[in-house]
């Protein structure tokens, strides 16, 4: 007879109370430290970050607003080991900017100054830096040869299914096969041959078009019009930085989307430029020389990361994907290739995610009311997404660049806003945060509002009349089962529900959280592959008179735990309106604690942990990023100091705030989160 698998440790640390101080709390007998800051400089020839906006170089400093990161070991060698919690690289992305701390007197209006431009371009990407421990602290190697950026810039490859097609032919890659640089990258993972994946998310919004660029394209039924409507780009759209307006050179001109050239191909604009964004980026963090790649086999939308599921010696990969938008979709991929678990070491990892990421099936998730739910495949082979009359696809190239109408034409469930996912190490069991959707209404009446359905049952408001209802606002996390990686059924509940503890148990706070456990929005997760713990991460905008943003560490059970519950609302004429869902068996503090609070105005982003489970880095994004320009050459407005207050780097008690990475220890020396020593 077999062993039974093993469980996950329990809780072993005292919840942490709500705060809105200007500080990082973690519980008692825990040590935060910050490890990697806005600016830190990448090599010994960057000068110190001073701070003040003056600063230039960041091609070889961090970049801004940490966010997803992943931990890749190092032999004393210097090469790969993936068991090394001593040194390691750390590779984590730059999503977006605060821009007016990156300017000494803020930002300048529209037409950009060319240097502006450059310094908020190259704030953007992915870090690669070094990181070692010595008599138990952490700390950054400013001196290693494996630092480097990667920015909107940096030279990378088409990869997979669309690479060469007609849709990715721009000015600077004629053959559909090159593009310049990854931006907005959100959540991460690690692929199973040790490289580091990424998310493009929100990229539609640095990107401008004409008010006239409907008409250039042959009207708002041109096939090319429909897309880019479909991923938020309307004609007069303007973009969230207006890089467009710093110069002709390229790198400036690529932002404005319009079609300007004659050419019928799209080889004399960037016409095309937003078709090559919106992908899974794989970046191997050992091989400054090879350049990353775009992995369009799993498709194209707002991705916010991909988590692969538990490899199985001789099955299909799976790849889980939210697309992070309101109303949008749960994604799967399934690779072609079956694992050989000696790839685990290739030594060549860029071939390797060739292998099993460049071809496959895209499926999108169907969540049906009785707690089953179907993988719809995205394939230009279904006659119904042939004959989709909204948008005829041309080919399978077409389907996976415009997934999301692809998605629509089979009817997948509109979601409220899938975040992150993350695997159950031992269940293989797939957990999605859905962070908040206010377009969830009791009573829709736009197409940009969504029905209440079983798996995104709640619509909150104190006095629930649909003309108020503010939608759900707290979020939940979704849980699913698959019965493999290539299975099209699977089946689900809602794990947890984000809420206030005081409020409404039978409508609003279905999970019953309590004060040391309440939350709202939840976004980044990841399981702990050491004690099997999940880490729940927030970025909130609801509870923050309350508390700032926040990290939870849970022990959850498993699909199918709890009941079924009904929620009842009431319609504007006074009718009733029942939602039956199923939720997860309620948290109780000994499966859900409150771990650490973050500084003010940020969020809680990309989380990892070493190896050997006792040190948890956790990335710290945005302090204090509410500032307007008017009040930058006055630290008594800024909303934070963090990390400057906390003695990290310039600035002291007026610094300017900064996103940061922080490396969290127990003092003894244990595993964070667990109360014991024994491990997965
Ligand atoms: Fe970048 Fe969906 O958070
Ligand atoms: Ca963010
Ligand atoms: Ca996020
Ligand atoms: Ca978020």
């Amino acid at each position: 007879g077999g062993t039974a698998p093993p469980t996950p440790l329990s809780l072993g640390f005292n919840a942490v109370a709500k705060s809105l101080a200007d500080v990082v709390t973690v519980p008692a007998g825990y040590t935060a430290t910050v490890l990697y800051a806005l600016g830190d400089p990448l090599d010994t020839a960057t000068p110190e970050f001073k701070n003040d906006g003056t600063d230039t170089s960041f091609e070889t400093r961090a970049g801004d607003h940490h966010d997803g990161i992943e931990w890749f070991g190092l032999s004393a060698a210097g090469t790969r080991s993936a068991s090394a919690s001593d040194r390691g690289l750390l590779a984590m992305n730059h999503e977006a900017i605060t821009d007016q701390f990156l300017h000494a007197n803020g930002v300048t209006a529209n037409p950009r100054p060319a240097a502006e431009a450059d310094k908020e371009m190259a704030a953007h990407g992915i870090s690669v830096v070094e990181v070692r421990r010595t008599n138990g602290r952490y700390a950054y190697a400013r001196d290693s040869a494996l630092n480097r950026r990667i920015t909107p810039l940096t030279p990378m490859q088409m990869s997979g299914p669309v690479r060469g097609h007609a849709l990715l032919k721009t000015k600077y890659s004629a053959a559909g096969t090159d593009t310049r640089g990854t931006i907005n990258n959100c959540g991460a993972s690690t692929t199973p041959w040790g490289t580091y994946f990424s998310g493009e998310e929100n990229w539609v919004n640095y990107f401008t078009r004409a008010s006239t660029d409907d008409a250039a394209r042959g009207g708002n039924t041109a096939k090319s019009v429909v897309s880019l409507s479909r991923y938020g780009k309307a004609q007069g759209a303007a973009s969230r930085h207006g890089w467009e307006t710093a110069g002709i050179a390229d790198a400036y001109a690529r932002w404005n989307v319009s079609q300007a050239g004659t050419s019928t191909d799209g080889t004399d604009d960037y016409r095309n430029e937003m078709n090559t964004f919106g992908w899974m980026v794989e970046v191997d963090p050992y091989e400054p020389a090879v350049a990353a790649r775009k992995r369009t086999a799993l498709g194209r939308f707002a991705h916010e990361m991909g988590v692969f599921g538990v490899p199985q010696a001789g099955k299909p990969l799976a790849v889980y994907m939210g697309d992070d938008s309101r109303g949008e979709y749960i994604y799967k991929f399934v690779s072609t290739a079956n694992w050989d678990a000696n790839d685990a070491n290739a030594a060549n990892r860029m071939a390797t995610g060739d292998k099993y990421l460049d071809s496959g099936r895209l499926y999108a998730a169907k969540f049906n009311a009785d707690g089953t739910g179907q993988w719809i495949e995205l394939t230009i082979a279904n006659s119904t997404i042939a004959s989709y009359a909204a948008y005829r696809f041309a080919d399978q190239a077409d389907v996976l660049v415009n997934a999301r109408l692809a998605a629509d034409a089979v009817g997948a469930t509109k979601m409220d806003r899938p975040e992150w996912s993350a695997v159950h190490p031992v269940t293989g069991e797939v957990y999605v945060t859905l962070t908040n959707n206010g377009n969830r209404k009791v009573e829709p009446s736009a197409s940009s509002q969504q029905a209440l359905d079983a798996a995104n049952p709640r619509s909150y408001t104190d006095a629930p009349t649909a003309a108020t209802a503010p939608g759900n606002i707290n979020g939940h996390i979704i849980r699913f089962r698959d019965s493999e990686p290539g299975a099209t059924a699977f089946s689900w509940d809602i794990y947890l529900f984000g809420a206030e503890s005081g409020m409404d148990a039978a409508k609003v706070n279905l999970s019953g959280l309590s004060g040391d456990r309440d939350f709202s929005s939840p976004d980044g997760v990841r399981f702990s592959a050491k004690t099997g713990l999940l880490y729940i991460e927030t970025d909130d905008g609801a509870y923050t008179d309350v508390t700032n943003c926040m990290l939870l560490i849970a022990k959850p059970g498993q699909v199918g735990d709890g009941a079924t519950q009904s929620i009842e609302y009431t319609k504007a004429d006074g009718s009733k309106l029942t939602v039956q869902t199923r939720v997860g068996a309620k948290p109780t503090a000994a499966n859900l604690r409150r771990f650490l609070v973050g500084p003010k105005d940020c969020e809680i982003t990309g989380i990892t942990e070493t190896p050997d489970g006792r040190a948890l880095i956790v990335n710290i994004q945005h302090p204090g990023e509410t500032i307007a320009k008017a009040n930058i050459a006055d630290p008594s407005r800024f909303l934070s100091h963090w990390p400057a207050n906390a003695g990290y780097g310039a600035g002291g008690a007026n610094g300017r705030p900064r996103s940061a990475t922080i490396v969290i220890t127990r003092n003894d020396g244990g595993l964070i989160g667990a109360d014991g020593t024994a491990v997965l």
